[in-house]
This record gives structure tokens, C-alpha cells and sequence, in this order.
């Protein structure tokens, strides 16, 4: 995606409720897993409620590139959900692609995709947007480096874009400084062309998508509590067919929304409810809030639930340790409910939010600041006082999808007119997201 798009404007104003049902688009991170084990399998997949945000389309677009064919088949009469039919090349059939891949502002597409690539036996060059050729890949190139692959980037490895001769590589035994998925992902996806087992070592519980995906695959991943061990080379992987549940990470925003605004009732429906994905689930609770989960099921080996959340009021609690993880993507909409809890609430431990698609807690500071809460950063996280009243003011999400869905709900309750410069950012992971808060204000956003 070039990044030179006209920067668009969202205005919100206060709203007395959010009250209705939703259904929030497919999880990004499960989309993107989908799609590249389908690229993987021997045979067609088929792959339903997928994510056709930003993000996953520049996974879907690098794919393309490495000579898979993905077709958008139309829904059946009755059904409203487009189909992807991924044509998979097997482990072992992709081609070199004749450019740079293009991975957009996704992280995630980049650091997957660098472990699969590692053991082709072919070129490739991973690049993407300004934001994303800004964030740290020493976390991948030194570890894949240990694997046997041949890998460079930027200032000795450390920044996009990211250049790979497909080598030979071998297992190794890595224990990760630092709690990610992406990272763990990609030294697993690595493993699957390594001779002998990789084991990945992790200090706190992140986003387990990929040994479940890999596991409904027919590819055996062992896991004892943080420690993960796959053995390669593996042979052949299992096409799909799989219906991707709803991102928790996107219903957030509404749930926080409801939480927040009295008299809301809000059915968030078929949203994936993923252990190691709802630490905010645990930390609501601990201020006071009751978020029900109902029908709670199975879909493609991820559990999923609708929620149901009425407006209720909050009060100040700490974060950090092993939760930080299971809710990395939640801590700017964290941030807004604590403006309205009783009582000083601290976050720690947080130090990643430094390195995604903006630096978070500097973001969500300045933007939550200028709305009038009283937040004070701090080096692994911030301390917000509440309760506070906000009020309307034009803020700058710094094109990252997640700040800009915060200040959007913040606009929700504040005084005055909210205006977030750069909005168009929020359709990578939420396409569709100011429709929905249309519907679920019965106008009152008009
Ligand atoms: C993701 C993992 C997280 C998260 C990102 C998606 C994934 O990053 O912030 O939005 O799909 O694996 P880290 O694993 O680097 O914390």
C-alpha cells in the first residue's frame, strides 16, 4: 500500500449508548495464518469469514507474488461470507518472485513470511510502508541466522527491508528475550524446513494461532507450558477448510464502548474468546466489570463465544506480568476505560507497545491528553487518573489502527466534536468500522 493515500478525517461526536448486535470482521491474526498455511498445503483450501483488511491483503498480495492463485468465490444464496479457494503449491512449490514483496504496514506478514522463506530455495526481499521499515527485525534475522539462514536487512540486520537467500537450515533450541507471536510463528514456520527439532522457548503466554493451525494440519507441535518443539523437516501439510472467527482484538472497542456508555447493550456475536488472547476479558473483571460469554463453542480448533456487555461503571486496577501478552493489542482502548475508572490505573511491563505500528504509549498519551484524561507515560507503560470527563479535539492517530479506534470511542463519550486525522488507517485490521458504530448508535453518530 503506498504510502502516500489522501489521509482521511473521522468525526464522532457523544452518544448516549451503543445497543444492538454485531458481528466484527474475522481475526487478523488467524486470517493471516490461514492464508499462508493454505499457500503451504498440498491441494485447495477453503477458508470462510476471513479478514479482508489491509493487513491480510498484503499477505494475500505477497502470496500472489510467490505464485499461489487465491480466487474470491461469491456465497452460496443465503450466505453472506465471500470464500477464498487458496490453490496450495505444497511446502516445496513456490516460485521466486520476480520483485520486492510488498508486506504493506503488516508485521505480522513480514515476520511469518521471512521465516517461511528462509528455507526456499530461492531470493526474495521483504519490504513495506515507512512505518513498518521502521520496526525491529534483529528479533527474527538473529535467531534465523542461528537456523543456518542467510539473511540481511538494514543497519546489520536490525530494520526492513529484509533480503533472503534460501538456505539449508537446522533446528535450534531459542529461548525468546521478549514475549511474540510473530516471533515464536516464525521460528516454527522456519522449523517446518529444519533438519531436527526447534524448540521455542517463551516468557510469557503469546497468541498460540499458529501450533492450533499447524496442529489441525496434521503437523505435531509440543507444547509444555511456554516451551514449544516442532520436528522437520516436514513433509506435507493438510489443505483447510475453516471459518475464521471474529477478532477479539476488534470487538474490544465496542465492548469497551458499551462498558462505558450507561444504558448500552450490546451482543458481540461468534467473537473468537482464545485463551491467550483475552488477558482484557481478566482485567475488566478485576475493575469491576461483568462481560458474559455465552454459547461458547468450537471453530477450527479456536473457541469462540458471543458477548454480551451492558454499560457498568469501573474502578482502577495495576497490569503487568503474564498477562501483558494475552492483551498487547489492548492496551490503548485499556487506557481509555481507565480515564473513566475510579482510582489510578498502572500499567507495566508493557515496553513492547514501544515497537509496533506507532510507539502506543507516547501515542495513546498525546491523543487521550489533548481530550482532556490525565495519563502520565512511563517507560514500560502509563498511569491514567480517573474518572475524567472528556472533550472533543482533532488528534493524530500516527496512521495506526488501533490508536485511531481508541480516540474514536473516546470520541464517543467526549464532549464537543472528536476529529482523528489519518482514520483510513483503522480499515488494516476493522474494515467497516464506522458503519458499525452507526448501526449500533440508532443514528445518533448522524
Ligand atoms: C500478532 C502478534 C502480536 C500483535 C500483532 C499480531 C500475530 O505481535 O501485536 O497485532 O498475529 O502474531 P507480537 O507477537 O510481536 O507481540
Amino acid at each position: 500500500m503506498p504510502d502516500t493515500l489522501a489521509r482521511q478525517n473521522l468525526r464522532i461526536h457523544a452518544v448516549p449508548r451503543l445497543k444492538g448486535e454485531v458481528h466484527v470482521p474475522g481475526d487478523k491474526s488467524i486470517t493471516h495464518r490461514a492464508l499462508l498455511l493454505g499457500a503451504l498445503a498440498d491441494g485447495c483450501s477453503r477458508i470462510r469469514g476471513h479478514l479482508e483488511g489491509g493487513d491480510c491483503l498484503a499477505t494475500m498480495n505477497c502470496l500472489r507474488a510467490l505464485g499461489i492463485t487465491i480466487d474470491q468465490v461469491s456465497p452460496p444464496a443465503g450466505e453472506s461470507s465471500h470464500e477464498l479457494v487458496i490453490r496450495g503449491m505444497g511446502l516445496r512449490g513456490w516460485q521466486e518472485p520476480g520483485d520486492v514483496l510488498d508486506c504493506g504496514r503488516s508485521g505480522t506478514t513480514m515476520r511469518l513470511l521471512a521465516g517461511l522463506l528462509a528455507g526456499q530455495p530461492f531470493y526474495s526481499v521483504l519490504s513495506g510502508a515507512s512505518q513498518l521499515r521502521r520496526r525491529p527485525m534483529d528479533r527474527i534475522v538473529t535467531p534465523l541466522r542461528k537456523m543456518g539462514a542467510r539473511i540481511e536487512g538494514r543497519q546489520f540486520g536490525r530494520l526492513p527491508p529484509l533480503s533472503i537467500s534460501g538456505s539449508t537450515l537446522h533446528g535450534i533450541e531459542y529461548v525468546l528475550p521478549i514475549a511474540s507471536a510473530q516471533v515464536k510463528s516464525c521460528l516454527l514456520l522456519a522449523g517446518l524446513y529444519a533438519q531436527g527439532p526447534t524448540t521455542v522457548t517463551e516468557p510469557g503466554p503469546s497468541r498460540d494461532h499458529t501450533e492450533r493451525m499447524l496442529h489441525a494440519r496434521g503437523v505435531v507441535v509440543t507444547s509444555h507450558d511456554l516451551r514449544h518443539t516442532l520436528r522437520g523437516p516436514v513433509a506435507r501439510l493438510a489443505p483447510l477448510d475453516t471459518t475464521v472467527p471474529g477478532d477479539f482484538s476488534s470487538a474490544a472497542y465496542l465492548l469497551v464502548g458499551a462498558l462505558l456508555l450507561p444504558g448500552s447493550d450490546l451482543l458481540l456475536r461468534n467473537v473468537g474468546v482464545n485463551p491467550t488472547r483475552t488477558g482484557l476479558l481478566d482485567v475488566l473483571e478485576s475493575m469491576g466489570a461483568s462481560v458474559a460469554l455465552l454459547d461458547k463453542r468450537d471453530e477450527g480448533g479456536e473457541p469462540i463465544a458471543d458477548l454480551l456487555v451492558r454499560g457498568q461503571e469501573l474502578s482502577a486496577t495495576q497490569v503487568g506480568g503474564r498477562i501483558v501478552p494475552r492483551m498487547i493489542d489492548e492496551f490503548p482502548i485499556l487506557a481509555l476505560a481507565a480515564t473513566q475508572a475510579q482510582g489510578v490505573t498502572r500499567v507495566r511491563d508493557a515496553a513492547e507497545l514501544r515497537v509496533k505500528e506507532t510507539d502506543r504509549i507516547a501515542a495513546i498519551v498525546r491523543g487521550l491528553r489533548a481530550l482532556g484524561a490525565h495519563i502520565q507515560p512511563r517507560p514500560d507503560g502509563f498511569d491514567v487518573e480517573g474518572p475524567t470527563p472528556l472533550h472533543g479535539a482533532t488528534v493524530d492517530c500516527r496512521r495506526d489502527h488501533r490508536i485511531a479506534m481508541t480516540l474514536a470511542i473516546a470520541g464517543l463519550l467526549a464532549e464537543g466534536e472528536t476529529s482523528i486525522v489519518g482514520a483510513d488507517c483503522i480499515a488494516d485490521s476493522f474494515p467497516g468500522f464506522e458503519d458499525g458504530l452507526h448501526a449500533l448508535t440508532e443514528g445518533a453518530l448522524r
